[in-house]
Parts: C-alpha cells; structure tokens; sequence
C-alpha cells in the first residue's frame, strides 16, 4: 500500500519527504487553512519540496460546474504533471469528474463516507477515491469494513479506480485498511510517526549498541573498515 502525507505543513513535509518513503502529498481547504498565508505560495513550496514526480492533491473550493472545471485546469496549469484535483462526492461533483477525467486530468473523489459513493466515483472516471476512515469509526460505524468494500466491488469491476484511504486517527486504522486491500493511504505526520514506533524496535537497538561497546569498544565498524584500506 502506498503512503502520501497528508498535511501541508512546510517543515513536516521537508522532513517526511527525506526521511519516509512517501508517494505524495494531499492537501484539503482545512489542512491549508491550518498554514494559513499566501496559498498559492504554499502550494508552490509543497511542490518544490516533494518535486515533480511525486502527486500533490489539490482540492477544488468552486461548487459550479464551469467553475468547478476552470479551477481544476488552473490547479494542474499552476502545480504541474502529477497533480490530482481533489472533487467532493456531489451530483456536480460528478460530471464535473467525468468530464475533466475525460480531458486527462487525475481526479481524487474525496469526502467518501459509503462504498455507494465510491461505485459512482469510479463510473465516472475517478483516478482515486478517498474513503474517510475515521470519520466513520468515530460515530461507531465500520470505516474500515467500508474500504474492504470498496475494494471488493473494484476488484470484481475491474476498474482502473484506485483507493486512496484517508481521515485517521491511529495507525491501526492504516494497518487495517492495508489488509483489506486499499491502493494507498494518506497519513497526518502524527499517525506516521506511530507507525514506525515500536518499544522493542528501541530495545533492540539499544542492545545491539551496548554489546558492541562491551565487545569492541568505541571502536566502530567504520573505523575498523576504513583502516583496512
Ligand atoms: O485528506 C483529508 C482527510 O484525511 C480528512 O481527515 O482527519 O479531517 O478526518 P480528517
């Protein structure tokens, strides 16, 4: 399953971006918001940051169907190649969807909360859909049960739709929607950082450092390969 991050905080992109093996970045009205400033420069700057072979999700703000187009045409003429336009789940939404997909552009359906959503999505020519997960766990409903749907349904479709999973509050949550079979995830920087944390995994290295120290001393491997030359 593959990763985007899902903020637009500078810093926290500059360093997951070196760091983690994230495919993307994917962004929303209230994840700009959280930056505030000049948008277009922050939009911008993400894009730099990530480079041009890596997706930027964009989402579209215009609720009108020319205007929903123009600004999905203008978000990709400004960001470039492999920038996908975010379009929530609506009847306009919709057409606007299968007519921009029809030109070539990506477009992720977001805000999907039923695997209903996700079939019309997909009819209509969706690169991705973008089921909130959490958003369902949180009033007791199967966010998780719903992706395994989604991909049920593809699977047995065919359709080239992919599932980018989104809205989580912990990494189990990711980990599930991995096994039911979501295409990728985008991840806030904080369910990242629980993905990789394990007590043990410290443990572990920690006990590595402390018996080569006994064994050894400060000496490192390092010094012991570069004096060999
Ligand atoms: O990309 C936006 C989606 O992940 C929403 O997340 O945390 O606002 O439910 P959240």
């Amino acid at each position: 399953m593959r990763i985007l991050l899902d903020t637009a905080n500078l810093d926290e992109i500059r360093y997951f971006n070196t760091h983690y093996p994230i495919e993307g970045v994917t962004t929303n009205p209230t994840i700009l918001s959280k930056e505030g400033g000049d948008v277009l420069s922050l939009l911008s700057e993400i894009r730099a940051i990530i480079g041009e072979d890596k997706e930027l999700h964009v989402q579209v703000m215009e609720s009108e169907y020319e205007k929903i187009l123009e600004e999905a045409r203008a978000i990709v003429a400004f960001l470039g190649k492999n920038t996908f336009v975010k379009i929530p789940i609506t009847d306009v939404g919709l057409r606007a969807t299968a007519t921009l997909a029809k030109e070539g552009y990506g477009i992720t359906v977001t805000a999907l909360l039923s695997a209903a959503q996700a079939i019309l999505a997909s009819n209509a020519g969706a690169s991705y859909v973008a089921p909130y997960v959490s958003r369902l766990e949180n009033i007791c409903d199967d966010g998780i049960g719903s992706v395994a749907n989604i991909a049920e349904i593809f699977d047995a479709s065919g359709t080239d739709t992919q599932i980018l999973a989104a809205s989580f509050k912990t990494a189990k949550e990711v980990l599930d929607v991995a096994v039911v079979g979501a295409h990728a995830a985008t991840i806030s920087p904080s369910v990242m950082k629980r993905l990789i944390a394990h007590t043990s995994t410290d443990t572990s290295i920690a006990g590595f450092a402390s018996d080569w120290l006994r064994a050894f001393g400060n000496v490192t491997l390092l010094d012991l390969l570069k004096k060999r030359k």
